[in-house]
């Protein structure tokens, strides 16, 4: 979670983060957790009755609103400081490259800074929230489906090893040489959605749709999770088979790829999609090279399997399950420094 939440900031602001307790990190951990107990986007009742955003604060019943606006204060402070931060480097010349630097940058020599100064600093504040959540929900999904299935990790773990050996940690140049990971990748993207309505949406002129008229500005969802368990497309949508994605032609794997519904559509499709794709194959390669992930024992020596327990709300991700995960060798230890210092 760490790495991810790093990953991002590092992107998004040019901040490292260097010790455990992060300011921003904290923030927008909090942040996040309370956006989602004010309630689900589309699922407050003032997504379906907006003049309720008029009802007073001091009614009864007015819960959503007051718990709306303690939210609205937290996720200002948390998109605000960092934005700041750079902002302020910038001035002084020491902002490190980033988006929020280059979008601010261009913006002063267009001369459209004026206008785009909030813009930029929502557009820096929604890739925390919307990248750590969802990244994070398919590298626990990774976990437990590991845990789940030892045969599928030893699979991924043999040819990691023939393709890669022990002497370096898998990187990128690695990808096309690990079919069975690849396919053990795509499923994890259709077993568990992190968003499985999307995002809403909202039809921007009257739309006609399986015989349904659909009123501009209607609010439209679409069922992620139903297409994930698309019988016809995936036989038995409940099992966990990596070898459904496995010896496919590119054609045949195009029409069946979840990466298609499982990061949205359109327009508004996930933006963060390729660094998504190049955080999960490092993370889980890198863990399966040098890790092993099993299941862990009870107090009389019985191993535990977890269940598959997802919570439910609008990004969805494993509910807590236990689990062992060990360095597999001392070489290992020696491998991870050695690559920690070569970067
Ligand atoms: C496995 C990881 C991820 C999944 C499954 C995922 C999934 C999604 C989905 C389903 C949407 C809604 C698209 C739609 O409206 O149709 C979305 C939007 C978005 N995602 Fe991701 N995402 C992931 C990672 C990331 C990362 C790493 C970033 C940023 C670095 C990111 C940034 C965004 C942003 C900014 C939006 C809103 C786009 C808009 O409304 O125009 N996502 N994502």
């Amino acid at each position: 979670m760490r790495f991810n939440a790093s990953t991002i900031l590092e992107i998004t602001y040019g901040h490292e983060v260097t010790q455990q307790d992060d300011e921003f990190v904290r923030l927008a951990t909090q942040a996040t957790v309370e956006t989602a107990m004010a309630g689900s986007a589309g699922s407050v009742i003032v997504d379906f009755f907006p003049f309720l955003i008029h009802y007073p604060s001091w009614l009864p019943g007015s819960g959503f609103k007051t718990s709306a606006l303690k939210t609205r204060a937290l996720v200002r402070r948390t998109i605000e400081k960092p934005y700041q931060q750079v902002k302020e480097r910038l001035a002084q010349g020491v902002a490190k490259p980033c988006i929020t630097s280059q979008l601010v940058e261009e913006s002063y020599r267009n001369g459209t800074f004026q206008e785009e100064d909030k813009i930029i600093e929502g557009v820096a504040g929604s890739l925390y929230g919307a990248g750590t959540e969802t990244t994070n929900a398919i590298l626990m999904t990774f976990i437990l489906a590991m845990v789940r299935h030892p045969e599928a990790f030893r699979k991924a773990q043999d040819e990691i090893d023939a393709v890669v050996g022990h002497d370096r940690l898998p990187d990128l140049n690695d990808r096309d040489s690990l079919p069975y990971l690849n396919a053990l990748i795509t499923e994890l993207y259709r077993y568990h959605p992190p968003l499985p309505l999307g995002i809403p949406h909202t039809v921007n002129k009257v739309d006609i749709y399986n015989g349904f008229t659909l009123p501009e500005g209607s609010m439209v969802m679409a069922n992620i999770w139903s297409m994930s368990r698309n019988e016809d497309v995936y036989p038995e949508p409940e099992v966990f088979r990596p070898e459904r994605f496995l010896d496919l032609t590119k054609t045949e794997l195009d029409n069946i790829d979840p990466k298609d519904f499982t990061f949205g559509f359109g327009r508004r499709v996930c933006p963060g999609r390729w660094i998504a794709e190049d955080v999960v194959f490092l993370l889980t390669s890198r863990l399966i090279s040098t890790m092993n992930i099993g299941k862990s024992k009870d107090v009389d020596g019985r191993e535990i399997t977890p269940v598959y327990g997802f919570t439910s709300g609008f990004s969805s991700h494993p509910k807590k399950f236990p689990y062992s995960i060990t360095p597999r060798s001392a070489q290992v230890t020696h491998v991870v420094s050695r690559t920690m210092l070569e970067t």
